[in-house]
């Protein structure tokens, strides 16, 4: 399976945002990673459902909506009926964790858990059977252009071996600081789909930067 591309559009130019979409899935993007951010549970805002209904007016393409909000379960049900397809939130900013996970599911959407850096695998692994996706933070939530922690690699290795263990075909998303200087790391240490912020839209030729990214990930050994 070839690396799954999914440009952040956080670092995309809000005023073309429209070709700057279109650049990045004619390079072969196959997701659109969307960012939502309350600044409380991260220290910054970003957009939410206006995107998503300004999005869906143009464009097909799956729409990964990573929320980084305090109670995410508030936006299940709307998120939904926008149209979002895979719906992730930390685990670190709810309570009824597996309740949200199903009810994800039940609204037609594959369900996600995102950890934080300081995050322990472990806060995952009673829900395994619930996940669709699991999404490892290399870098701390709430701002793009920030450096990937080296740590991450060798957590994606231990996150690839207990989705293996337990038989799940959940995704294995890394998101911070990928570039084409970290990602063949982060690809070779078992992950599956990569969100690319700046990389992709700070670039000249938006949809090189997805090609050149996906050309990077070949060989696991
Ligand atoms: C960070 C967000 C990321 C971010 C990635 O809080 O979750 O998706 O936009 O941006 P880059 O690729 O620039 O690190
Ligand atoms: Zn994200």
């Amino acid at each position: 399976m070839p690396a799954r591309i999914a440009p952040s559009l956080l670092a995309a130019d809000l005023g073309r945002m429209r070709e700057q979409v279109e650049a990045a899935l004619a390079g072969g993007a196959e997701w659109l990673h969307v960012d939502v951010m309350d600044g409380q549970f991260v220290p910054n805002l970003s957009f939410g459902a206006p995107l998503l209904r300004a999005l869906r007016r143009f464009t097909d393409a799956p729409l990964d909506v990573h929320l980084m909000v305090a109670t995410p379960e508030r936006y299940i049900a709307e998120y939904a009926d926008l149209g979002a397809n895979v719906f992730t939130f930390h685990p670190e900013a709810t309570v009824h964790v597996q309740r949200h996970l199903a009810e994800i599911r039940r609204r037609g959407m594959a369900a996600g858990l995102a950890l934080n850096p300081s995050s322990p695998l472990g806060l995952v692994e009673e829900v395994l059977a619930d996940l669709d996706l699991l999404l490892i933070m290399s870098v701390n939530p709430g701002f793009g252009g920030q450096s990937y922690l080296p740590a991450t690699n060798e957590k994606l290795r231990r996150a690839r071996g207990l989705l293996d263990r337990h038989e799940t075909r959940a995704a294995l998303e890394v998101d911070g600081g990928i570039t084409p200087e970290t990602i063949a790391a982060a690809w070779r240490a078992g992950a599956d789909t990569f969100v690319a912020g700046t990389a992709v839209f700070d670039a000249e030729d938006v949809a090189g930067a997805v090609r050149e990214l996906q050309q990077l990930c070949t060989e696991r050994a």
